[in-house]
């Protein structure tokens, strides 16, 4: 029976279900860099404070070298009362320094320690996040300015609506991801603040000098107030939040996709990469990726219920509730880290269809640019919409389109129609004209990629 760290006032013995029930080092043994990390920043703040000797505190640092030293090597080994990764390193650093070991938990208490830990690990995990966010944009952005020439219908209520450039519904999903990134930049600020030095709850009874420790550290600032220091989760929930709306643009990035390669379609084919094949159908070719971005959305979500119901009516300071952010944190950053890969992998692998794009434009969708028409001719608005739909209903009864109605039949409709109606039954045209600032134009599609390439280089 090994001994529990703070086993000094216990006498019973543990029931092994509430062990295993307990320990959280099988989820959070993924800290053990940054809970090392936090242990060597804050030795050197007790060496200032002059609770460690120099020589306590070279021994600590050579100690925790060599814990690390295990862990990436894989020799780590775990004890059965290693309950979480801070209880395991110190354990171990302990058995390595010896007797300075046991004075690197001075004023320390785990609910300073994880908070501070998580939020190190949330840090660096967030600009790698963002460094694979910078890669979708990258790969949004040379697609939309490669094809920028390929139209196709854009939908409303996912019937065809008007004529839009391929490169335009990229940079939708571009910008919406352009948001994600900025999000996760303003939640990593946030996160990097230092609960380190607030104690169990009440603060640090040494002279740690909790700002220096934090520039050591990396941190922006000590957080301001102990209390707050070790209950506030909030960098976790907002973390979550950004990747749960991550997931949700992803989902409906993917939706889109599925929707575009469909036979129906044809718009887009997917890379073999990316794709599976079915046991029974030899013919089917399935945007598998492309569903588990959508169905990994749910996951995500889910992660985020778990956090904000387990957060909710919490009292204030540490409990050991909060032990469970750990598995819907992780699941949640792993998710999102292979979704932005394989969102950018198919996106930059996949190939378009600009005949079968084209060959889904019809002349109704172009019934807009035809009261437009008349609009240009002075006409109200509403008085072209009710002369449009006048044309749309006499083409139905001839069985034509309404780009085959004799100028006659629209002279009848109104005196405004005149030989040029004929221009308006000119997809890239109708395009064209829609230049202003965000629209389906050339120039305003590459005015937005342009506009994304500085917001990627900034970064
Ligand atoms: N392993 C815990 C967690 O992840 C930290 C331990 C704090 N525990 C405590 N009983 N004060 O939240």
């Amino acid at each position: 029976e090994e001994k529990k760290m703070w086993g000094g006032r216990f006498t019973g013995k543990v029931d092994p279900v509430m062990e295993a029930f307990n320990s959280s080092i099988g989820e959070d043994k993924v800290l053990w860099k940054v809970d090392l990390e936090g242990s060597r920043g804050y030795s050197h703040a007790l060496e200032r404070a002059k609770v460690l000797t120099k020589e306590e505190g070279k021994a600590i640092r050579a100690g925790l070298e060599q814990v690390g030293a295990e862990w990436a090597t894989g020799t780590f080994e775990i004890k059965e009362a290693d309950e979480d990764i801070h209880m395991a390193n110190e354990r171990r650093l302990t058995e390595l320094a010896g007797a300075p070991g046991g004075k690197i938990h001075t004023a320390r208490s785990r609910n300073d320690q994880v908070a501070t830990d998580v939020r190190l690990w949330l840090r660096a995990e967030g600009h790698e996040q963002l460094a694979l966010l910078a890669g979708l944009l990258t790969v949004c952005s040379e697609r939309a300015r490669a094809e920028v020439d390929a139209l196709m219908p854009g939908y409303t209520h996912l019937q065809r609506a008007q004529p839009i450039r391929w490169a335009h519904w990229v940079m939708a999903h571009c910008s919406s991801f352009r948001r994600d990134a900025e999000r996760l930049t303003q939640a990593i600020a946030r996160a990097n603040v230092m609960p380190l030095g607030s104690g169990a709850l009440a603060g640090n009874p040494f002279a740690i000098n909790r700002e220096a420790l934090a520039k050591d550290l990396g941190f922006s600032a000590p957080m301001s107030n102990s209390l707050d220091g070790v209950t506030d989760r909030d960098f976790i929930l907002e973390f979550s939040s950004w990747a749960t709306m991550l997931m949700v643009h992803l989902s409906k990035f993917a939706e889109d996709l599925i929707v575009f390669g469909t036979a129906e379609f044809g718009f887009i084919s997917y890379a073999d990469a990316y794709s599976t094949g079915s046991s029974l159908m030899p013919q089917k070719k399935n945007p598998d990726a492309l569903e588990l971005l959508r169905g990994k959305c749910a996951r995500v979500i889910g992660n985020h219920t778990t956090l904000l119901t387990m957060m909710k009516g919490l009292p204030t300071a540490y409990n050991k509730d909060m032990q469970e952010d750990k598995r819907a944190l992780f699941d949640t950053a792993a998710t999102t880290r292979a979704a932005l890969q394989i969102a950018a992998g198919v996106l930059s692998t996949l190939t378009i269809s600009r005949e079968r794009m084209r060959a889904a434009l019809s002349p109704p969708l172009l019934a807009t640019d035809l009261s437009d028409y008349l609009v240009r001719k002075g006409m109200p608005f509403r008085e072209a919409h009710h002369v449009v739909g006048s044309a749309v209903k006499l083409a139905e009864e001839k069985r034509c389109e309404i780009s085959e109605l004799e100028l006659a039949d629209y002279r009848k409709l109104s005196a405004l129609f005149d030989k040029d109606v004929a221009e308006v039954w000119d997809y890239d045209l109708a395009a064209e004209r829609r230049d202003e600032t965000g629209g389906t134009s050339k120039r305003a599609v590459l005015e937005q990629v342009s506009r994304m390439e500085a917001f990627i280089k900034a970064e």
